[in-house]
């Protein structure tokens, strides 16, 4: 963005800056840096609206780092409670509590501080010290994706989030920085919206590169789910009178319903029973092993690969050291009504076909 951009994104801002209980009317002077810290905290994932109430109600129980500091948890937490990620809140208290009265003012000290970020130290550096240092938020992100036509995301890799921090550099690298980092949260949050953006009240229409192609609605691209491998063994444990193991909760993936045992092994582990599987079945009395196959199934970002084994038991017994929280042998006939996951089922399929 160039100087004329800025200018005009300033005089939007000075005309449409939304009066807000962490913003001075003078828009010009500096602010309290531990308001900034407080406020851009609840900001982060949370709206403007809501956090409104919330930070004028915390300013007045602690309206300054001394008074936080010496404040218990439970307190805290509950001028939280409704805001949501109490991790946020945590770490207030602990920096507090490590600072004692005032935040530090270099980049380097603040993101060395529990809960503060490239974000949230950009933000104090730069709305209450007046230093030239850049923010990147959601709103700018869309914002530059737009402006620049970038069709990909920061979070995609390191290249990528080091062009969009360049970009945020660009805009803070002056004396309004403070200004312009605010002024772009406020465009992203009411005209470069998500969704229908308002072109026609934007300061930066005629430069937007997507608005000038015709092609807004195709920045910033969708998120590119990340998928995850996952590596491991599914064990169909039989008995000899054909009933199978199941486990309820407490694995990966099924916290909380029935599900064959599965482990985690290393990308192409040998095919044998693992390890870990020895506090659920008796390795003396299993009588036979085979590997009946291979399930892939996606779960969430999990791309899961598994090693199915069947594994026959000599006796008939109830496993006898099981650790499990809660272990079951059912009919094989009833399998398809207890384990109600296509994971399990996939793998059960084997034992039909092989
Ligand atoms: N979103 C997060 N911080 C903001 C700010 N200071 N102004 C407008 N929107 C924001």
């Amino acid at each position: 963005m160039d100087s004329q951009e800025l200018k005009k994104l300033r005089d939007w801002f000075s005309k449409n800056a939304a009066a807000l209980p962490w913003r001075s009317l003078d828009l010009n002077a500096m602010r309290d840096p531990y308001a900034v810290w407080i406020s851009e905290t609840m900001l982060q994932q949370t709206q403007v609206s809501t956090v409104r109430n919330y930070f004028v109600r915390w300013m007045k129980r602690f309206p300054d780092i001394e008074t936080l500091a010496a404040a218990s948890e439970e307190e805290v937490f509950k001028y939280w409670q409704g805001l949501g990620y109490y991790s946020r809140a945590r770490n207030i208290l602990k920096t507090a509590q490590a600072i004692g009265d005032t935040l530090p003012s270099t980049r380097k000290e603040l993101e060395v501080l529990p809960g503060i970020g490239a974000y949230t130290a950009g933000a104090i550096l730069s709305l209450a010290y007046h230093k030239p240092e850049a923010i990147l938020d959601g709103n700018l992100v869309r914002i530059f994706s737009r402006f620049h036509s970038l069709d990909f995301l920061p979070t995609e890799n390191t290249q990528a989030a080091e062009t969009y921090w360049n970009y945020a550099k660009d805009v803070a690298n002056s004396p309004k920085a403070y200004m312009h980092n605010e002024a772009l949260m406020e465009l992203g949050r009411t005209v470069c919206k998500i969704k229908n953006p308002d072109c026609n009240k934007c300061p930066l229409q005629n430069k937007c590169k997507a608005f000038t192609a015709g092609t807004i609605a195709q920045f910033p691209p969708p998120k590119k789910r990340i998928q995850k491998d996952w590596y491991g063994t599914v064990l169909i444990v039989e008995s000899k009178d054909h009933k199978i193991l199941v486990i309820h909760g407490g694995q990966k993936f099924f916290s909380n319903q029935f599900a064959l045992p599965h482990f985690e092994t290393v990308k192409s582990a040998p095919a044998g029973i693992p390890a870990a599987a020895e506090n659920l079945i008796n390795a003396d009395q299993v009588s036979a092993v085979q590997t009946v196959g291979q399930i892939k199934h996606n779960i969430t970002v999990h791309k899961i690969s598994c090693n199915v084994l069947h594994v026959v038991m000599q006796t008939t017994a109830k496993k006898t050291q099981v650790t499990h929280d809660d272990f079951q042998w059912i009919e094989k006939a009833k399998t398809p009504q207890v384990l109600a996951n296509s994971f399990s089922l996939k793998a059960l399929e084997k034992i039909s076909t092989s």
